[in-house]
């Protein structure tokens, strides 16, 4: 069977690669987003991070094998007649990329794990750890590990623009960008990041947002299918194979020839050689920025750190007795959709080994600011600090409301946003006192401490 069908310059093998990939992808943006949304306490979310590292073993697994399928086939392709050259191009190096990074996300989120210390299972079978662990290996792993996502985003992305374009312009689309798996990729990735930011601050409104993605790329197709009606028809005769006798397809149900291996078509001009590469480059670095962007993290620890003799890394003596009011059900609904927020970044309790973005919080209540010890400060905060700058309710309230404004340089940003709200700030503070605090320096009032004074004015 030499007849050239549109897929016949790839092996069937990378085809069916691509689709597996898009699929596996799928699976691995499902689990990594339930998993992100589920609380640290219950077992369940140590057992989605097992799947986590198992669906990304997968996917490592298949980005690599299918690049080892590029290494043979792709060298000496063209693209098809009727697809602009440079489109093809930038079609051919989005792919590219986006594998290479699927096969080094798994390894980084690996070191990631092991750097903290974790024990890593996939799903169910145990993973003995090869390093051990190391605030340096999970700060840098754990910084590009994210950063993957953001880049295979924006890749995604760029993709998707250019297809945009190509479907209206020359009446082909992303389907013919990328080979058909890896377009369906592309459309799962853009898709998760869309319900993911959707869905941060809660479950809604995930669906709608997923369907105006649909439609829009829904809107671009057809506009472009009605733009092009008909012209594709001459351009798939001229591609068809020509062995004598009719072909089995009516004319309009085959694809296009994407790429051939013939010399005879012309190739990307020097511009788009040049300009496809710095592109992709362009949208990895700017992935490559996005833990820093949220999270205001680097890589590496820099900054100012306080050494003690032993390796303690939370406030040992306590410094002020503290009131703390019964919860409520709105400090409930506080500590849902925002507090969690500061306890991605921090630990908590005396004791708590784990590393995190910011430092551990452990009675933090009239504390010189930035000095626990080992945590490396911005030279901002730790300066605050030395001149005087002591956490009680109305700074740190200050601080949670724009920590730039109160502390410029701070390395600290609030994930969900700045908190200028006096209600929300009072909640968060009093779940602060209840989790940082020890027993015996929370003095329980029965009455919010505003309340008890106003009375006592009026008496
Ligand atoms: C994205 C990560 C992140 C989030 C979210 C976050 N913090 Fe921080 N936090 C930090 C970092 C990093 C620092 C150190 C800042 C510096 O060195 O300038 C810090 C510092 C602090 C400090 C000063 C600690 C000290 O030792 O002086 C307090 C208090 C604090 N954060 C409270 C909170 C609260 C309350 C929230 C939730 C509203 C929160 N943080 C959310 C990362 C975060």
């Amino acid at each position: 069977m030499s007849t050239r069908t549109p897929t016949a310059v790839r092996s069937r093998a990378s085809l069916v690669l691509d689709w597996l990939l898009a699929t596996a992808y799928l699976a691995h943006s499902w689990v990594t987003i339930v998993k992100a949304r589920t609380d640290r306490a219950l077992p369940l979310r140590d057992e989605l991070r097992g799947w986590h590292f198992l669906v990304g073993a997968v996917l490592f697994a298949l980005a690599a094998w299918r690049l080892w399928c590029w290494w043979r086939e792709e060298r000496g392709l063209r693209p098809g007649t009727g697809v602009p050259p440079g489109f093809w191009l930038w079609g051919r190096t989005v792919a590219l990329g986006i594998l290479l990074i699927l096969v080094s996300a798994p390894v980084l989120g690996l070191g990631w794990g092991w750097g903290e210390g974790m024990r890593l299972h996939l799903g169910p079978i145990p993973l003995p750890p090869l390093v051990g662990e190391s605030r340096g290996l999970w700060q840098f792993s754990g910084y590009f590990h994210s950063s993957a996502g953001f880049m295979i985003t924006l890749l995604a992305l760029g993709a998707l623009l250019v297809a945009g374009w190509g479907k209206l312009v020359h009446g082909h689309g992303l389907f013919v960008l990328l080979p058909p798996g890896l377009a369906a990729f592309v459309l799962v990735a853009v898709g998760a990041t869309v319900y993911a930011l959707a869905t941060f601050g809660g479950p809604e409104p995930g669906l709608p947002a997923l369907g105006l993605f649909g439609g829009l790329i829904g809107v671009v197709w057809l506009a472009g299918a009605l733009l092009h009606r008909g012209r594709r028809a001459p351009d798939i005769a001229a591609q068809l194979p020509r062995r004598g006798g009719p072909s089995d397809f009516p004319d309009r149900l085959v694809p296009p020839a994407l790429e051939q291996r013939e010399t005879g078509a012309p190739g990307p001009g020097a511009v788009a050689r040049v300009l496809a590469p710095v592109a992709a480059v362009a949208l990895i670095t700017l992935g490559a920025l996005g833990p820093y962007q949220q999270f205001r993290v680097t890589p590496w620890p820099r900054g100012e750190v306080v050494q003690v003799e032993d390796d303690r890394v939370w406030h040992a003596e306590v410094q002020m007795r503290v009131q703390v009011m019964p919860e409520s059900a709105f400090e409930r609904q506080v500590r849902d959709e925002l507090y969690k927020w500061c306890t991605f970044c921090h630990t908590v309790s005396a004791g708590d080994r784990r590393f995190k973005v910011g430092p551990n919080l452990h009675a933090i209540f009239g504390q010189q600011a930035g000095t626990v010890p080992g945590f490396h400060y911005s030279a901002a905060l730790a300066r605050a600090g030395r001149e005087g700058l002591v956490w009680t309710d109305e700074t740190l309230a200050a601080y949670i409301a724009d920590p730039q404004r109160f502390v410029p340089g701070t390395s600290m940003i609030v994930s969900s946003g700045p908190i200028p709200d006096p209600a929300v700030q009072a909640a968060i503070l009093n779940i602060l006192k209840r989790d940082t605090m020890p027993p015996e320096a929370i003095e329980r009032v029965r009455q919010a401490p505003d309340a008890a004074e106003d009375q006592s004015s009026a008496d």
